[in-house]
Formats: structure tokens, sequence, C-alpha cells
């Protein structure tokens, strides 16, 4: 019996070779949705929730690298405490980041990721590359805070008002709920205690 002839398309030489260095054309361009999923929601409403949720995405990723920023230059007797703090809403900041990002996807659309993208696309002003003092690391936390909070009262009326309920639910439950806890945690230390010795109530009922 003869034997079958495999196209030569199909012939490929196996060995343990890996391709490297491969390159090819992107299979879908940044701003763009995927036409056909099946989520109930409309191209627009789609290419409309990701932009917004990109803009979300940059300027979380921005405060999420802020605070790995601080956790490593804080300096001054609360060393310790703001530290770990710092890295505690690091961490938390890495998940939101993520869950951002794979709305986006879910959404058909294509999610920022590279730092030089994030950094053309947030509205966080940018810090030195030098140490600040804290009550100026702690203000620039919160008034990026404030912007995502911000941000995140207006996108989720909007999702809301075009029917993506998910979208909505995510960024209130998710990122809104986050930001105003670590808002609380952060701004008490601007508070102005004194350390050791309380002052006199005559002093304190006067600057009333
Ligand atoms: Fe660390």
């Amino acid at each position: 019996m003869a034997k079958k002839e495999i196209p030569a398309t199909r012939q490929t030489t196996i060995n343990a070779q890996p391709r490297i260095h491969q390159h090819a054309a992107e299979i879908q361009a940044y701003g763009t949705v995927s036409h056909g999923l099946p989520l109930e929601l409309e191209e627009p409403v789609r290419l409309e929730m990701t932009e917004q949720l990109n803009l979300l995405l940059a300027d979380t990723m921005t405060l999420r690298d802020l605070y790995k920023k601080s956790h490593w230059q804080v300096a001054g007797p609360t060393f310790y405490q703001l530290h770990l703090l710092f890295d505690k809403h690091y961490d938390e900041q890495v998940e939101i980041v993520d869950e951002i990002a794979e709305r986006i996807q879910l959404l058909g659309g294509v999610s920022l990721a590279m730092a030089a993208d994030v950094a053309e696309t947030t509205r966080i002003e940018r810090p030195p590359r030098g140490r600040e003092e804290v009550p100026v690391q702690i203000s620039r936390l919160l008034d990026a805070h404030q912007l995502i909070i911000g941000h995140c009262r207006q996108l989720a009326h909007r999702a809301s008002e075009l029917g993506d309920d998910g979208t909505n639910d995510m960024v209130i439950s998710d990122v809104l709920r986050a930001n105003e806890l670590q808002v609380w945690f952060l701004s008490e230390h601007l508070v102005n205690m004194p350390l050791v010795e309380a002052k006199e109530p005559s002093v304190t009922a006067g600057a009333v």
C-alpha cells in the first residue's frame, strides 16, 4: 500500500530547539473590543466601560507603586508601623489592579499593562525620585486616593446607567470601599496629636 503524502504546508521538522525571537502582528489593537461576546452588553457600552476602566487601572497601578515607594523610603520615629502599613495597602492595591485588568479583558477589551503606558495615562502627579517627609508621603497617597474615589463614584454611576451591573458592582464593592478604608488608615496619621504629654485643658479649649 502506498504511503499517504503529507502536504508540504504541514511538514515540520521535529527537534528540541525552542523557537525564540519570534515576532508577529498584534492579535487585537488597544482601544478596541471583541465583537461577538455572549454578555448581553452592546459593543459601544463595552467600549466606553473598558476605556474608563483603563483610566482607573492606570491610576490604581500608580497608587500601588506610590505605596511601594513610600514603603521603601519612609523615615522617622513611625518608620516601622508605616513601613508595614504601606506594604499592606500595596498588597491590597495589587489585588485591585488584577481585578480591574481582568474586568477589561472579560468585557472584550485590552488592558494597559506596561509602566511606560501607565505613566502616559495616569492623572496622578508624578512624585520626585528622592525621599520625602512622612506628611508629604501621606498627603501624596491621600491625593491619589481622592482622585480614584472621585472617578469610582462617577464610573459606577455611568455603569449603572448603561446596564453594566458587573462593572458597577466591582467598582463600588472592590475598588471604592477598599480605597475609602485605606484613606481612613492614612488620614489618622495626619492628626496632630501630642506623643507623650496631653495638652492642658485650657489650651485645648482655647484652640476651638
Ligand atoms: Fe518590603
